[in-house]
């Protein structure tokens, strides 16, 4: 047995210690004037905690996770299931166990003053040792741990610090969240110092009316405090005052003890400028603690947010305001590092969210780095705070095992206590799918006691009822629940709290069908407030091909617009040898894992758009749609495109109208007589540059219809050459090298596979369709070919009339769907065409990719693209780059050769590299050989997306009905 008492208690398997030697958790931002300790340390990976220290010393990179720098402790990813079988709160005997070690000289200057050590997060335990002396230890992956080594280390000399970093133990039942399992130290490690009097915390409530309170804490590092030390605050050249009323209290109920000072600061400043999303205002608040004779012992610089959080009724108020919640889920990812995130990732992460119109994050599953909330302060986000609990696959064990009382009320306190002064954290949540027991309750009770000033919420207590009063959430927040079911909810009378999903619309490949049902309803259902997008990333760790190993930081570089360079791929569930994983479920974001926008995200800045556009067929009406700004911070254009006349642009002014206002403005063209199909887009930019976008960055495009299309007449044309159809009816045309045919299937998405769509439409054999001619009857300038389709419930009839019309050939499609194929992918025609057609331009939805239920963010208008961008290379290759409501494209090479298509009505259609099968038969994007030509689908119905890989399907309105479907459309060469 070990002699190092650190080691022989076995704190890995003693889900009642928290912590040992660890400083309480605070708010005082010790960043500034701190010595860094990031950087290499010395690294060795032992097989147990208990293996000997060897001198087969290697290097790691702090902060940094074991698992993507090198060593053969590689990341898995399971979603529920622990990587191993032990129950809690026992931990495997194979256990990889990190040692970090590295000299700090600490400095000279430091004498006399307390020194701290910060690591900043280690997963799952870390024992801390300084000059050899056992120092600390503490749980919980993602938040802080400090220890005072004034005793331990000497100023001036140099100090070894040795940090054990143990993967598994009783903590990672509680850490059982949906993402990838790694080891180390992923945040950073630094050593500061302070004065012995110093402030031990600081807590800040400002109001919108610009009433501040400021609570500090005082301590010595001797325990004893010296007399006459005192407190001043300046915020805005303001200077706060000291609550005399407060020290009266104090003093006469002993609250202030020798050892801990408790000190109030007030003010009430005036014209405050509030704190919402909309707009971030924060001032610098300094908090002096001098000693006696005046000279100051300690400063802090907490940033201050004046806003008010309520629940009034059902809805959540901020600064009195029903705010809709546009959020989103996100979790500390990043493709070379695994879960170390840099301050400009960080930031960079929030841009993104900001351009594409989300104000809301939950923090999904454990708390973030502090920096992510300062920029959350600065940028303008709601935040829900999440605690680190999820023992997801012992729930039920769990929530009522006093062993673990301790462990769940040390993570949401000393989340809170840290969280506390951030304007943007709105909410406090107890964590994600862990059952709910007394310990929930336990840890509940502690937060309502310490900040009754924001709500709570947690998904495993609301779902036990989300108007039940006595549950641990004031907040209904589902997951996954039907929109049907919510709006139910708000108008059934029964509704006592604000209804925001804590997850919804899963984002698992190419998904989020629906997306603008939901927002339709909350738009216009009180109680309806928002939710939160599951979920940001798509997290695929860039791995080399060859060797199988993740590339880390070496990999920099490696990718560009969601693709990974050649010889790497992005890794899911499964990729570094796991036997027991969860596959591809872990790419399930709204951005690739190099943050690059999939085209949901288009989707989600239209729902989420500022400014709005309604026409009535008379009068034009932009409206503000925003809760607290005006419009003068954004710019705007006109665009008519005009389907027979391409597009015209004028400036356009933005009226000068309220949050929830609006105003009739002047329709800035005269429409043209001809051009057939019109529609007016308002483009909005920003117009100054914002913190997170430079001016002219793209906000919105909302649109109007002013004129529909007529309809398509096409005059056949019974002279000149007849249609050229072989002997098994199939057209032959000099650009196609593959005649149209029917096409019932896609390339599964990750919704169809795990819905389970795509196996019922193999048991059919959609995927491999057999096609039997059955009919070729030759006239005057048109050919009718019937074939049948054999499936596994019934054949399915198509017939193709081909007619010479001038300048090409018409198609006149019918199929007729036995009731048996109830719900089939799609029913459509596919052909192939020769190589070099390389550009589509089309008049229809676009630019990006559109669904028929996810459609609403890309404008009719006049598009072009090269083929291959238009292609969305989701992780697992599946059905995608589509387009919806397509009226007509080309398809041409650089010497404008190619042809053009003609369809009766707008219809979604995809061109692409790939066929289906080619799609289907990969299981990772690197593996996809274009083809020369162009696959092309024009589809007269296409199933919608849904969201069922987790969550509800598409609506019943965008399946595909059995039944006769008609399409017809012309090809001419260009
Ligand atoms: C939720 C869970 C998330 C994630 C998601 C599916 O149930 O809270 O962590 O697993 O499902 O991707
Ligand atoms: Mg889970």
């Amino acid at each position: 047995m070990s002699r190092d008492p650190l080691i022989a208690l076995r704190p890995w398997e003693s889900p009642e210690v928290t912590s040992w030697g660890r400083l309480p958790m605070n708010a005082v931002d010790r960043r500034t004037g701190a010595l860094p300790l990031d950087g290499e340390w010395r690294f060795q990976l032992l097989p147990t905690p208990g293996s000997p220290v060897t001198e087969a010393w290697s290097s790691q990179h702090v902060p940094g996770a074991w698992t993507v720098q090198g060593t053969d402790d590689l990341p898995q990813y399971t979603n529920v299931t622990m990587p191993w079988g032990e129950f809690p709160p026992a931990s495997p005997a194979a256990n990889p166990t990190g040692v970090y070690e590295r000299e700090v000289d600490v400095p000279a200057e430091w004498a006399g003053r307390r020194v701290v050590l910060r690591v900043g997060a280690a997963e799952s335990v870390l024992l801390v040792h300084v000059n050899g002396r056992p120092t600390g230890i503490s749980k919980d992956s993602h938040l802080a741990a400090e220890f005072d080594l004034s005793d331990v280390v000497r100023p001036g000399e140099r100090a070894t610090v040795r940090l054990t970093v143990v993967k598994w133990s009783d903590a990672s039942h509680l850490e059982d969240q949906d993402h990838w399992w790694h080891g180390g130290i992923t945040r950073s490690v630094l050593l500061y110092a302070t004065d012995p009097l110093h402030l031990a915390d600081v807590t800040v409530r400002a109001r919108p009316d610009g009433g501040l309170r400021v609570d500090c804490r005082v301590r010595h590092a001797m325990g004893r405090l010296p007399g006459g030390w005192y407190v001043t605050g300046e915020l805005a050249g303001h200077l706060l005052a000291q609550d005399a009323e407060f020290d009266r209290l104090n003093a006469q109920d002993e609250r202030v003890s020798d050892f801990l000072g408790e000190a109030r600061l007030t003010a009430l400043v005036r014209e405050v400028r509030p704190w919402t999303a909309e707009t971030p205002e924060l001032y610098e608040l300094t908090v002096r603690l001098h000693r006696a004779d005046g000279s100051v012992a300690d400063t802090a610089h907490p940033r201050v947010g004046f806003r008010q959080v309520e629940i009034r009724g059902r809805d959540l108020l901020v600064n009195g305001e029903r705010v809709y919640i546009r959020g989103v889920n996100r979790h500390d990812f990043h493709p070379l590092t695994g879960r170390t995130v840099s301050y400009d990732d960080m930031r960079a992460d929030l841009v993104t969210l900001k351009r594409f119109g989300f104000n809301a994050i939950r923090t999904a599953h454990y708390p973030n780095d502090p920096a992510l909330l300062d920029l959350a302060d600065e940028l303008g986000f709601y935040v829900v705070d999440e605690a680190d609990i999820e023992s997801h696959d012992h729930a039920h064990e769990i929530a009522d095992d006093p062993r673990y009382t301790a462990a769940f009320v040390d993570r949401v306190s000393r989340m809170v206590l840290r969280d506390k002064n951030h304007p943007s954290v709105i909410v406090w949540s107890l964590g994600n799918e862990s059952d709910y027991g007394a310990n929930h309750d336990a840890a509940a009770g502690w937060v309502r006691r310490h900040d009754p000033t924001r709500p709570l919420q947690y998904e495993g207590a609301a779902k036990l009822g989300w108007a039940d009063p006595t549950v641990a959430s004031d907040i209904a927040c589902p997951m996954y629940a039907p929109v049907e079911d919510c709006v139910a909810h708000a108008l059934s009378g029964e509704q006592t709290k604000p209804l925001i999903q804590c997850e919804y619309s899963h984002a698992m490949g190419n998904s989020n069908g629906t997306l603008a049902d939901h927002w339709a309803a909350i738009e216009s259902t009180p109680g309806l407030q928002g939710g939160f997008i599951w979920e940001f990333w798509d997290h695929g760790i860039l791995q080399r091909v060859n060797d199988g190993r993740p590339a880390g930081r070496a990999g920099a570089g490696l990718y560009d617009n969601g693709v990974a360079a050649q010889g790497h791929r992005w890794a899911y569930g499964g990729d570094f040898g796991e036997t027991v994983h969860d596959g591809a479920f872990i790419a399930d974001g709204v951005v690739f894992p190099d943050r690059t926008p999939k085209p949901v995200m288009y989707e989600h800045r239209e729902i989420a758009a500022p400014v709005r556009l309604a026409y009535d067929g008379g009068d034009l009406r932009i409206s503000n749609h925003q809760h607290f700004r005006g419009l003068e911070w954004l710019a705007a254009s006109w665009e008519l495109s005009l389907a027979e006349g391409g597009t015209l642009t004028a400036p356009a002014g933005l009226p000068d109208v309220r949050a929830g206002e609006s105003a009739v403005v002047p329709m800035p063209f005269a429409l043209p007589e001809d051009g057939g199909e019109a529609w007016l887009t308002l483009r909005v930019t920003t117009a100054d540059d914002e913190a997170w976008a430079p001016r002219g960055t793209e906000v919105c495009v909302p649109r109007v219809r002013l004129r529909a299309a007529a309809p398509v007449a096409s005059a056949p044309l019974t002279t000149g050459a007849p249609v050229q159809v072989d002997e098994d009816g199939l057209l032959v045309h000099p650009l196609l090298t593959a005649a149209p045919v029917l096409s019932l299937w896609r390339a599964p998405t990750d919704n169809d596979e795990i819905g389970g769509m795509a196996a019922r439409w193999r048991a059919w054999g959609l995927d491999a369709l057999e096609r039997k001619v059955v009919d070729v009857r030759r006239a005057a300038g048109s050919v009718t070919v019937v074939a049948e389709y054999g499936t596994m419930a019934g054949a399915v009839r198509h017939e193709q009339v081909f007619t010479r019309v001038e300048g090409g050939v018409r198609v006149e499609e019918t199929a007729e769907l036995p009731a048996g194929l109830d719900d089939v992918a799609r029913v459509g025609s596919v052909f192939e065409t020769v190589a070099g057609l390389d550009v589509l331009e089309w008049y229809g939805q676009g630019p990006w990719e559109s669904y028929p239920d996810r459609s609403g963010g890309a404008p009719v208008g006049h598009h072009s693209r090269p083929v291959d961008e238009l292609f969305t290379p989701y992780l697992r290759p599946q059905e995608s780059g589509g387009r919806h409501g397509v009226r007509r494209f080309t398809l041409s090479a650089p010497d404008a050769t190619g042809f053009a298509v003609e369809l009766d009505e707008p219809r979604q259609v995809n061109v692409t590299r790939y066929r289906a099968a080619d799609l289907a038969a990969a299981t990772h994007h690197d593996e996809l050989v274009p083809r020369p030509g162009c696959v092309v689908h024009l589809d007269v119905a296409h199933r919608g997306l849904g969201t069922a890989s987790c969550g509800p399907d598409t609506s019943p309105g965008h399946l595909v009905p059995t039944g006769t479907h008609r399409w017809s459309w012309t090809l001419r060469v260009l």
